[in-house]
């Protein structure tokens, strides 16, 4: 991977804006135990607002899963958006907050038989699925309900892709949902997963093309399908960069043009983009040790993979950071977790580079880091607590 020395010292400390300046008086002024994740409401709700404005005639269903904190959403509701589920916990928290029943897509399609039963009674009615055992259960425990299935798509330009856990092939999807019809449910149409970060716009063909040939192939059974749900995939920024959303949104709608006549109702579920951005993950260096091969300091951080970091298994996810010792002379490091655990190494092959002045206390921010931290971080692996969440608004004055 490349030098990321660009990836220190960057130099989006919020500047000027009163939405930003949020944030940063909260880094400034609280300063509360690190490590934790701050974020910014007033950017989940810009980014929002941004995909309604450039997708109106979809529904946004929020990936509940990249960052349940209540507050965001309670501010995704005021919203109007409407939410991706996985759990009974997930619906719970969404109705808590002021979600209708209506808003809220089950999405996951490993789920136990009385929990699609409680969902139900709570009135949820739309849930996917991708096989006959899943799908047997939703026509007992839901009945009438609306049922998507997803199909397995090529994940190749993700950061974080999905493997083979999730989906069937366009074939077994139409025989599914032909199914779905014959049990009494609503089969109303396709979604897939393009995988997380995905960084190539063109990648959603393959989900839209797989659609098309499931809607033909209902079609030609008199199963009418509706509904394309194009899943999560939209990007933050972490060090490599990727396009503008109008790139995402011009292939997908070239791709939508290309495959249906008539277009479908769309449903879009971004987890990621909506608040990877908006959060910035405040942790403390540790310490600071030379290697054994003396060739680059090891710094350890108060954050490491199991209370926030999970996305950098495999280094996936490279976080930009910014430190308290930034426009210090810099050298190559390797950065690694706090816990007793040989795998709680953060960033060995990416190279990154820090100020060679850093030292324990001093403090390291992870920008972009409001999606899949806190939300994956353990129970308390090693006695180190879960990464607590604090949320600002930069549009309401303190
Ligand atoms: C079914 C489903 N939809 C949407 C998402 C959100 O994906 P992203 O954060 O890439 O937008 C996920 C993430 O795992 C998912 O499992």
């Amino acid at each position: 991977m490349s030098d990321l020395s660009a990836a220190t010292g960057v130099t989006d400390r919020p500047r000027g804006t009163a939405r930003t300046s949020a944030l940063q008086r909260f880094l400034d002024e609280q300063r509360p135990e690190t490590p934790f994740l701050v974020m910014d409401l007033a950017q989940v709700r810009q980014r929002y607002q941004q995909l309604s404005t450039a997708l109106p005639d979809a529904r946004i269903c929020f990936a509940v899963k990249a960052n349940p904190t209540p507050d965001v959403v309670g501010e995704l509701v005021a919203q109007g958006a409407s939410f991706d589920v996985a759990s009974p916990g997930e619906i719970d928290l969404c109705l808590a907050r002021g979600a209708a029943p209506e808003s809220i897509s089950y999405g996951n399609t490993i789920k136990k038989r009385r929990d699609i039963a409680r969902a139900h009674e709570q009135g949820v009615r739309l849930f996917a699925t991708d096989s006959a055992a899943d799908l047997a259960n939703i026509a007992e425990a839901a009945p009438g309900s609306r049922v998507f299935c997803r199909v397995l798509v090529d994940n190749a330009g993700s950061r974080t892709p999905f493997g083979r856990k999730f989906g069937c092939t366009p074939e077994q999807a139409a025989q599914l949902l032909r199914r779905a019809a014959e049990l009494g449910l609503d089969p109303c149409g396709v979604s897939f997963h393009i995988g997380s970060q995905q960084l190539d716009p063109q990648a959603w063909e393959h989900g839209i093309d797989a659609a098309r040939r499931v809607f033909e192939d209902c079609a030609a059974h008199d199963v009418r399908l509706r509904m394309v749900n194009l899943g999560g995939g939209l990007p933050a920024g972490y060090t490599e960069t990727a396009p503008p959303l109008a790139d995402y949104l011009d292939a997908i709608e070239k791709s939508l043009e290309s495959n249906f006549a008539e277009r479908p109702e769309l449903l879009i579920e971004p987890g990621r983009f909506l608040v990877g951005d908006a959060g910035v993950l405040r942790s403390e260096v540790v310490l600071v040790t030379d290697s054994c091969d003396g060739e680059r300091s090891w710094v350890y951080l108060d954050i490491g993979r199991y209370n926030g970091l999970a996305e950098t298994e495999g280094e996936a996810i490279t976080y930009r950071l910014r430190t308290s010792r930034d426009g210090d002379e810099t050298g190559p490091v390797v950065l690694a977790g706090p816990t007793c655990d040989g795998d709680d190494v953060i960033y060995q092959h990416a190279r990154y580079e820090l100020p060679r002045t850093l030292r324990g206390g001093d403090t390291v921010d992870l920008l972009s880091a409001g999606a899949y931290t806190a939300s994956y971080s353990s129970v308390g692996f090693n006695g180190f607590t879960p990464l607590p969440t604090y949320c600002v608004d930069g549009d309401r004055r303190a």
